[in-house]
């Protein structure tokens, strides 16, 4: 039977599903992924832009590369794969996404329950007091910006290598993750820790894992089914199989 189908008769027994995403589910809205040949890990270093030690040293630096950043995800619209994810809400009330991806995308394609694991690139937090604040803004008006209250230095509002992850927020992805009788694992290597053991989670407490990716990623020894394609491609086509299957049995 191929993929879609099987993953589509899974999710039809499903009552709780998670999606799990990371950057291949924007690549298709021109965002570049982190790994592999022109990924973002490939143009810069990590230790240079993405660790506290980096904006330590130089702020600025740290600074003109989320700016980038921003302005990519500004411009960028929501794919066929992150509407697919919004429109499955429709078909499972209780769905939720968590999400390694910081550009907002799933929330304007119109997902409401999403757990940004690493954080936001519209986030902003202070440095010098905490206090966190929401900013769209491309360009900002400067560059590093300065909180309103204390005049501390501003920093991007992501999860950094050698940080935690926001506590509350991993605790609510377990939680969802445990009880998920399905969960569909789109476009992430699975080698970043510990928003991968979330798969584990959900596998080891009995839920099928669907994973989409045109490449097996490290997390794929815990698939039940295997699509191998691009998400804008497999996630409408395994939507619309899914509707199939329930019309089917209406
Ligand atoms: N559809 C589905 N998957 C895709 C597509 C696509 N169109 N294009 C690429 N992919 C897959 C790649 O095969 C790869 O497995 O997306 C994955 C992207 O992997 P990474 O670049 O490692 O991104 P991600 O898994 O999100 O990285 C995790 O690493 O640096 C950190 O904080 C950053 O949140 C990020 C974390």
């Amino acid at each position: 039977m191929e993929p879609v189908m099987r993953a589509a008769l899974l999710l039809s027994r499903a009552k709780n599903v998670v999606v799990f995403t990371g950057a291949g589910v924007s690549a298709e809205s021109g965002l570049a992924t982190f790994r592999g040949a022109g990924g973002l890990w490939e143009g810069h270093r990590v230790e240079d832009v993405a660790t506290p030690e980096a904006f330590g040293r130089d702020p600025l630096l740290v600074w003109r590369f989320y700016a980038m950043r921003r302005e990519n995800a500004k411009k960028a619209q929501p794919n066929p794969a992150h509407k697919a994810i919004a429109k499955l809400e429709e078909l499972f009330p209780s769905l939720v996404v968590v999400t390694q991806n910081v550009d907002g995308l799933h929330q304007r394609a119109g997902s409401t329950r999403v757990l940004e694991l690493h954080g936001s690139l519209w986030r902003l937090f202070c440095a010098k007091c905490g206090r966190t604040r929401e900013d769209h803004q491309v360009p900002l008006p400067q560059l590093p910006p300065r909180c309103g209250v204390c005049g501390g230095l501003e920093r991007p509002g992501v999860v950094w290598f050698g940080e935690p992850l926001p506590e509350a927020v991993l605790a609510e992805a377990e939680r969802v993750s445990s009880q998920a009788d399905a969960m569909l694992v789109v476009g992430t290597s699975g080698v970043v820790w510990p928003a991968a053991g979330l798969v584990e989670v959900a596998a080891a407490w009995g839920a099928a894992v669907i994973e989409v990716n045109p490449e097996p990623s490290a997390l794929a020894y815990l698939a039940t089914v295997q699509i191998p394609a691009k998400a804008g491609e497999a996630l409408p086509a395994l939507t619309a199989r899914l509707l199939e299957v329930q019309g089917a049995r209406a």
